[in-house]
Formats: structure tokens, C-alpha cells, sequence
């Protein structure tokens, strides 16, 4: 396997938490339904590959995302090793579902748009936090581990751009019900790198420090990969990212993919940054998964890696300087 060659750069943080949200991002967008007994083999094989954490499905009504009804039976193939993969949960019936499996890790997702908020959760901007309120108060009584995302924090489709202010009002609110992190979703990767730059600002002004951070980048226009540069100048070591570039928001037209983890994990190991993927594995992974969908992976990386000289088909690697062995 192929790898860049290694040039660490200044200022940057030594180790990278990747938040893997293939199988719940990736696969809540996709027209076809994926067997259960697939997602919790690509949850396995994402574990396997090195991913510290794996968001593995969301206990959200199953008529709102018929792409992940089987959140159930996901949670129970998985065992005990799905206790430790986090799960959205949008209200307090979500939590009853996730608490009688086990699951020790969960997240909410809120809306920095007044629009976003009714078209993703079916309540206003206000009324989200009163569903969100008794959900974290009770998981955090339950002894669990609450992530809170915010989404469309850099443009909304419906309503153009978002202030920077209200995405902070917005992010703090959600942040201080409990959550542990907060992570900022460029739902329909429309951000830029100033963009970014502006916002982390704004945040670490209003009293929020990086490592309660994560960027949560879609690909849209091609901006996360440079976004996510810009998030680790700016100190932030926590980056959501999605095996070969799934994703998308089945409420969000104009979302598609992720920032795909193998496109981060070339940029981390070209910068010398501990990361803990074993890249083959993951893109072993990703084209086993774009054959179980029936389409190719949209990430670069692992189009590269398949196709090009040194990837898995050819047999060969690439010589000047290049590390052949995975981070
Ligand atoms: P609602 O229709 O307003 O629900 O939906 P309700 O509270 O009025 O309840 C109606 C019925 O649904 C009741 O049943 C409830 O029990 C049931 P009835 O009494 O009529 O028989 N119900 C549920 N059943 C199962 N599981 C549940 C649940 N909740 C209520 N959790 C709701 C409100 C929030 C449930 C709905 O709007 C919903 O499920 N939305 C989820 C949308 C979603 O999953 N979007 C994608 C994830 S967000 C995302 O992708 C962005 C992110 O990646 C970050 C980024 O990119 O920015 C995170
Ligand atoms: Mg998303």
C-alpha cells in the first residue's frame, strides 16, 4: 500500500481522533437499503481498521429514515462491541430505544436554522431544546456519554448564510445541556477555509476550547479537505469523517458526502499526525462497501489507491520517499 511521504509541518496538533460516520451518515442518504448483516460487518471492519469511534445508526422515527429502521437489530448483531459505537437519538423515545441496548454513547443533532430545525426534527429552532433538555438530562443521569452536533453552520439551503453569531448561540445552548463535544456540521459543504477559520474564532471567544470541538465537513464543493487543514491549524484534534466520502442528510437537499476518512488519513499521514488508521484495511473497506452499493466510492484517495500504481490491484508501489507501511 502506497502512502505520502511523511513532512510534518509547525503549530500543528501531534494526534487526531477520527469520529467515523460512515455507517450512519453514509448509509442514512443511500436510495438502497443495506442489509443489517452488512452494517455490522462494515462497523466491525471500520473497528478493525483502526477507527477509534464508529457512529453506527440513529434511533430516529424509522418512517423519517427508513434507511436505518433496523437500528435495533444492528445494536444487537453488534453485541457488546456496538456499546461503545455512539447513536444519534433526536428525542427521549430515541433514548429509550438506545438505553435498552446498552448503548453507552449518544448524540443529539440540533439545528442552528430556524428552517433546518422544522424540516430535521419537525419542531422550531426553539422547541428543539425542550426535546433535547429531558433527552440529555436522563442520558447523563444514565451515566452515558452525550455528543451534540449542530448543523448548517455554514449556509442553509433554505435561508443562505448563517450568522457566525447565532451558530454560536445555537452550538453553546446544545453544548451546555451536557454534552461532552460539540461537533459543527457543514451540512451541505458549502464552507471555506476563512469560513472556518472565523467560526472556531468565534467559538473559542464565547468560552468553548478546541478540544471540546469537532468538525463535522461535507464535500459538497470540494472544500473539506482544506477546511479541515484549517480546523487543525486552528488547534482542533477531533474530525468527523465517512469511510470512501458516504453521507449526506436525507432533510438536507444539496447535502452529499462526507469528508471521506481516507482523504484525511493521506493528509494526517503526509503531516506526520498520529491517526491509528491502517489505511489498506479502510480502503479495503470502502470498495467492499461501494460493491455492496452497487457504485463507486466518490473519494479520491481510494479511487487512487485501487486503480493507480501501488494500489491493491496493480501489485506495485510508488518508490521517492513514500512510507509503505500504514501509520
Ligand atoms: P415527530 O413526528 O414530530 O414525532 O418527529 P413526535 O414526537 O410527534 O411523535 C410521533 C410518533 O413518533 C409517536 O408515535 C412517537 O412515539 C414516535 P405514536 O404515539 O404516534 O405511535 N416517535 C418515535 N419512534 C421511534 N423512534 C423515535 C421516535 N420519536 C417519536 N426516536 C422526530 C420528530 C425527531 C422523531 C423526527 O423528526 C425524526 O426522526 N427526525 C430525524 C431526522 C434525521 O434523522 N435526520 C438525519 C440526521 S441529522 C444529520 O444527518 C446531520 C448531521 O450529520 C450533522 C450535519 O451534517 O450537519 C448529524
Ligand atoms: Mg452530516
Amino acid at each position: 500500500m502506497t502512502l505520502p511521504m511523511v513532512e510534518p509541518r509547525e503549530g500543528l496538533p501531534d494526534r487526531v481522533r477520527i469520529y467515523e460516520v460512515g455507517p450512519r451518515d453514509g448509509l442514512q442518504n443511500e436510495s438502497a437499503i443495506v442489509p443489517v448483516d452488512a452494517k455490522a460487518a462494515f462497523v466491525r471492519r471500520l473497528l478493525a481498521a483502526g477507527l477509534p469511534v464508529v457512529e453506527a445508526t440513529s434511533f430516529v422515527h424509522p418512517r423519517w429514515v427508513p434507511q436505518l429502521a433496523d437500528a435495533e437489530e444492528l445494536m444487537t448483531s453488534l453485541g457488546e462491541v456496538g456499546r461503545d459505537c455512539p447513536v444519534l437519538v433526536p428525542n427521549e423515545r430515541g433514548l429509550d430505544r438506545a438505553l435498552e441496548l446498552g448503548v453507552r454513547h449518544v448524540a443529539i443533532f440540533g439545528s442552528a436554522t430556524e428552517t433546518f430545525a422544522q424540516r430535521n426534527l419537525n419542531r422550531s429552532l426553539d422547541e428543539q431544546f425542550a426535546m433535547f433538555e429531558p433527552t440529555v438530562r436522563r442520558a447523563r443521569d444514565a451515566g452515558l456519554d452525550v455528543r451534540a452536533y449542530v448543523s448548517m453552520c455554514f449556509g442553509d439551503p433554505w435561508e443562505g448564510p448563517v450568522p457566525v453569531a447565532q451558530v454560536v448561540d445555537v452550538g453553546k445552548r446544545l453544548f451546555d445541556l451536557g454534552a461532552s463535544q460539540l461537533s459543527l456540521g457543514d451540512t451541505i459543504g458549502v464552507g471555506t477555509a476563512g469560513h472556518v477559520r472565523s467560526l472556531l474564532a468565534a467559538f473559542t471567544a464565547a468560552g468553548m476550547t478546541t478540544d471540546q470541538l469537532a468538525m463535522h465537513f461535507h464535500d459538497t464543493y470540494g472544500q473539506a479537505l482544506a477546511n479541515a487543514l484549517t480546523a487543525l491549524e486552528g488547534g482542533v484534534t477531533t474530525f468527523d469523517a465517512s469511510a470512501g466520502g458516504l453521507g449526506g442528510c436525507p432533510y438536507a437537499k444539496s447535502a452529499t458526502g462526507n469528508l471521506a476518512t481516507e482523504d484525511l488519513v493521506w493528509l494526517l499521514t503526509g503531516l506526520g499526525i498520529e491517526h491509528g488508521v491502517d489505511l489498506a484495511a479502510l480502503v479495503d473497506t470502502s470498495v467492499w462497501m461501494a460493491g455492496v452499493l452497487g457504485r463507486p466510492s466518490p473519494s479520491a484517495v481510494v479511487r487512487a489507491l485501487r486503480d493507480g500504481p501501488g494500489g491493491p490491484s496493480s501489485g506495485t508501489t510508488l518508490g521517492t520517499g513514500a512510507a509503505e507501511s500504514p501509520a
